[in-house]
């Protein structure tokens, strides 16, 4: 009997995008009541002025459910109109089951395929890239990618190397059938032999049975290396598998590490001025898989980008693992 595959779209495109930003503000004065450092020292090391937490009653599944729902409802559809929900987060305290199936039935699907994914700060351009082969075969029509991250529960508020820089926050984006081509192929790939540069301090039973949490320690200078040299080689891969020059960019969107990594990044890459380069890691933090989408959804509140726009986004952490993309903003 002869068998029928799937086909899908022809192209993929972003069709909306949400952001959900935490009620708690954190500025450097208060975190230097955690930390001996300097109001001084973390601004000119990483461009951060104040991060976002957590306040009582927000959680990372409800950060998750309101971004969505923005998505969704910027794309002009409904609960029912997603098939499939891949949520990218490290917060997730369940290992089973997936933080996706519980946000598939509360955003009111149809029962649509959910399934969590870990690539921690690159974690929403693996979704991206995972969204658009779905939509390209057929396997869904329309999928929401969720980055979430809670990483204030995870994040040692003694320790001088991470406290200061870890915040959190979540992003959306509905991917859907597109007419014309919107989203570049994705480049991406792992290190696994920097495996420990970016870990947690214990499995979680060895930490519960010691009475401790289990939080990300960094080799910071060694990561900061890893981004600046072939990470920002990266980029450019980039723009060259989606055929795109540097002159025909208008945002570009890095995941919010560190100021200083997207200043290096930009000399790499020698983009002109006209190019809209984010920044929210000023008033947000560093909150990993949320950060691009929660950039792409401030700069288009803020009219420093338009829909329509090419954006190079690309993301890269713990693993180590990176991923990106060119896209086309909604
Ligand atoms: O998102 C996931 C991926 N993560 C990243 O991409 C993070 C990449 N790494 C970084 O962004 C940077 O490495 C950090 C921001 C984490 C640290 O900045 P750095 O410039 O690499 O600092 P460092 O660890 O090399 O330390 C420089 C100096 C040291 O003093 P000496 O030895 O030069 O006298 C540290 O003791 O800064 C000192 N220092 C601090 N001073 C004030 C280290 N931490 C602090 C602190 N406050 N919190």
């Amino acid at each position: 009997m002869p068998l029928s595959p799937s086909t899908g779209a022809q192209y993929a495109r972003i069709l909306g995008i949400g952001a959900a930003i935490p009620s708690r503000v954190v500025d450097n004065e208060e975190m230097c009541t955690y930390i001996d450092s300097s109001d001084e020292w973390i601004q000119q090391r990483t461009g951060i002025v104040e991060r976002r937490w957590v306040a009582e009653g927000e959680t990372v599944e409800s950060l998750s459910l309101d971004a969505a729902r923005q998505a969704i409802d910027r794309a002009g559809l409904a609960g029912a109109d997603i098939d499939a929900v891949i949520v990218s987060t490290v917060s997730h305290m369940l290992q089973t089951p997936s933080l996706a199936a519980h946000i598939a039935a509360e955003l009111g699907t149809d029962g649509a395929a959910a399934y969590d994914i870990s690539a921690a700060c690159a974690g929403f351009c693996y979704g991206l890239a995972q969204a658009d082969a779905l939509v390209r075969s057929g396997a869904a029509t329309h999928v929401v990618v969720i980055g979430a991250e809670t990483l204030s529960r995870i994040t040692d508020l003694s320790d001088r190397s991470t406290a200061f820089l870890f915040a959190d926050g979540a992003g959306a984006a509905v991917v859907g059938p597109s007419d014309t081509p919107a989203m570049g192929p994705v480049v991406w790939g792992s290190d696994g032999d920097q495996y420990d540069v970016i870990n947690m301090t214990k499995p979680w039973p060895e930490a519960l049975q010691a009475g401790e949490n289990s939080n990300i320690f960094m080799e910071g200078r060694a990561v900061f290396r890893w981004a600046t040299g072939f990470i920002a080689s990266a980029a450019q891969e980039c723009l060259d598998a989606a055929g795109v020059t540097a002159e025909e960019l208008d945002v570009f969107i890095p995941h919010q590490a560190n100021n200083r990594i997207t200043d290096s990044m930009l000399r790499h890459l020698t983009l002109p001025d006209t190019v809209k380069v984010a920044r929210t890691i000023k008033h947000y933090g560093n909150n990993s898989a949320a950060s691009i989408p929660i950039a792409i959804d401030a700069m288009l509140a803020s009219g420093e980008a338009k829909s329509g726009d090419l954006a190079l986004i690309i993301g890269f952490g713990a693993g180590l693992v990176y991923a990106g993309q060119v896209v086309q903003l909604p």
